[in-house]
């Protein structure tokens, strides 16, 4: 198909606009601010900092390289350079898939969360830990907010390109900022907010360790969108004459930049009212409406701002997963778009109902053999084994499967944009990447508590390898 019949990003900003909106996410605000709460602060902060430079940036310019070489979505991308590795484009949609049988249960919390803060959730501060816990494990309450997640990527992603994904993201990602930077501005000025700029950037190294370096890499390829062609479908859409390194520079920039301002949101906040960093996934949604509880009236407003923000940050992204999948059937079995994504939608709203039931009234009832419940399970697969792997896949693609001339020629656009770093780059891709990431994933797939989940992972991406040549 030719680029103008398959869509195409209106403008560069609104291309920025639409890639960062699919890095920024859950990831940045929920997620990041946990993990380096958990870990300690300012070291993970320096070692997730480091990857994102070295691993991140190098795998985000690949993507955008491989998928506008090809003009295909991510399966294409792979089979038109070399059929034996259409496998690791399926493994992408499939990836795709399983994110989104859980990102749109999140997603549905932070719109409940915009309702509750409206609603009174504010006026008991210390009942808001019980309530999280109570909303979550119910039944219907929490999958009618998912629907209402879903249906909004649905009709997003059913625009297509640029009317849809990047008219969202034009207006959708500048207001993100702004209501960043009302919650830091408030958290900044609140009595020893000192402690918590501390706990952020002074780095202690006695708390490195294995597993810590492992959630750092696996942070930085689920905030970055690495690893499972999603930057390659957004590169497929993307104009010959754009600047791919600058681009990739600007993109990786501003998702870092987000989710340091969540932490500097955060932090502050946290340390000036005494409270502990360690509180997990649940950090944002109690941790964060308690701190506004006890500011009083502008409390109730500051949570609205941090809610929409973070259900803005959700779609952003969730519209890029579900574009993942859906732009397989449109490119790879020609079905039109709205069929493609109302179908890959129905499949996922079935795996939320069940990530969503196993928190609450499915939880004493783990999946069989397994052992976790369809949430964990989702979760386990594609953080910690897909996406690293994708990640290795795509970098020895492109390191040794793809013409070095051809790469150099897509890059800077035949000659005419200087990328200094080329060689840089290229080594990188070819050798250090694909090794570290390896090396980092190997020891943390092994160490998976859930060692039948960790074989069954293996085992699917086994049975596509073999089976590649049928996708
Ligand atoms: N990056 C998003 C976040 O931080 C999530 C996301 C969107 C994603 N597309 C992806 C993660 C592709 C991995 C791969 O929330």
């Amino acid at each position: 198909m030719k680029k103008e019949q398959r869509g195409q990003w209106g403008s560069r900003f609104g291309f920025i606009m639409a890639a960062a909106g699919s890095a920024v996410g859950l990831g940045n605000i929920w997620r990041f601010p946990y993990l380096a709460g958990e870990n300690g602060g300012g070291a993970f902060i320096l070692i997730y900092l480091i990857f994102v430079v070295l691993i991140g940036m190098s795998v985000m310019l690949t993507e955008f390289a491989v998928g506008r070489m090809t003009d295909t979505a991510a399966v294409g991308s792979f089979r038109s350079i070399d059929n034996r590795w259409t496998f690791a484009g399926v493994l992408g949609v499939l990836s795709a898939f399983f994110i989104m049988g859980f990102y749109p249960v999140v997603g549905g919390w932070a719109i409940a969360y915009i309702y509750k803060s409206a609603t009174g959730l504010l006026a008991a501060p210390d009942a808001i830990g019980d309530s999280f816990g109570a909303f979550i494990t119910s039944t219907y309450e929490p999958l009618i907010w998912t629907a209402i997640f879903l249906f909004l990527n649905v009709v997003v992603v059913i625009r297509g390109i640029s009317k849809g994904i990047e008219a969202a993201g034009k207006i959708l990602m500048p207001m993100l900022f702004v209501l960043l930077i009302v919650i830091i501005g408030k958290g900044l000025t609140l009595p020893n907010a000192g402690a918590g700029l501390k706990f952020l950037f002074s780095p202690d190294f006695s708390k490195v360790n294995g597993e810590m370096l492992l959630a750092a890499l696996g942070q930085a390829f689920f905030s970055l969108s690495l690893g499972m062609g999603c930057m390659i479908t957004y590169g497929s859409y993307l104009k010959k004459e754009e600047n791919l390194p600058a681009n990739t520079f600007i993109v990786s920039g501003l998702d870092t930049l987000v989710a340091l301002m969540a932490g500097l949101a955060i932090f502050p906040a946290l340390f000036s009212f005494g409270m502990e960093p360690t509180a997990g996934p649940g950090l944002v949604f109690v941790v964060v409406p308690t701190i506004f509880a006890k500011m009083g009236g502008i409390g109730v407003i500051l949570s609205l701002i941090f809610f929409i923000a973070l259900f803005v940050a959700a779609l952003t992204s969730s519209v890029s997963l579900l574009e993942v999948a859906a732009s397989y059937f449109i490119d790879e079995r020609g079905w039109s778009r709205s069929k493609a994504v109302i179908s890959v939608a129905t499949v996922m709203i079935v795996l939320c109902i069940l990530a969503s039931l196993s928190l609450g009234a499915m939880s004493e009832m783990p999946i069989p053999v397994l052992g976790v419940g369809t949430f964990d399970l989702l979760d386990i697969l594609t953080d910690k084994i897909f996406l690293a792997i994708g990640g290795v896949l795509v970098t020895v693609f492109a390191g040794w499967f793809v013409k070095k001339e051809d790469l150099k020629n897509e890059i800077t656009n035949n000659g005419s944009v200087s990328f200094g770093l080329f060689n840089v780059w290229y080594t990188l891709v070819k050798y250090v990447i694909p090794i570290v990431i390896s090396i980092v994933a190997l020891v943390g797939i092994f160490g998976i508590e859930q060692k039948a989940v960790m074989i069954l992972g293996l085992a699917i991406i086994a049975v596509l390898a073999i089976f590649s040549k049928k996708l």
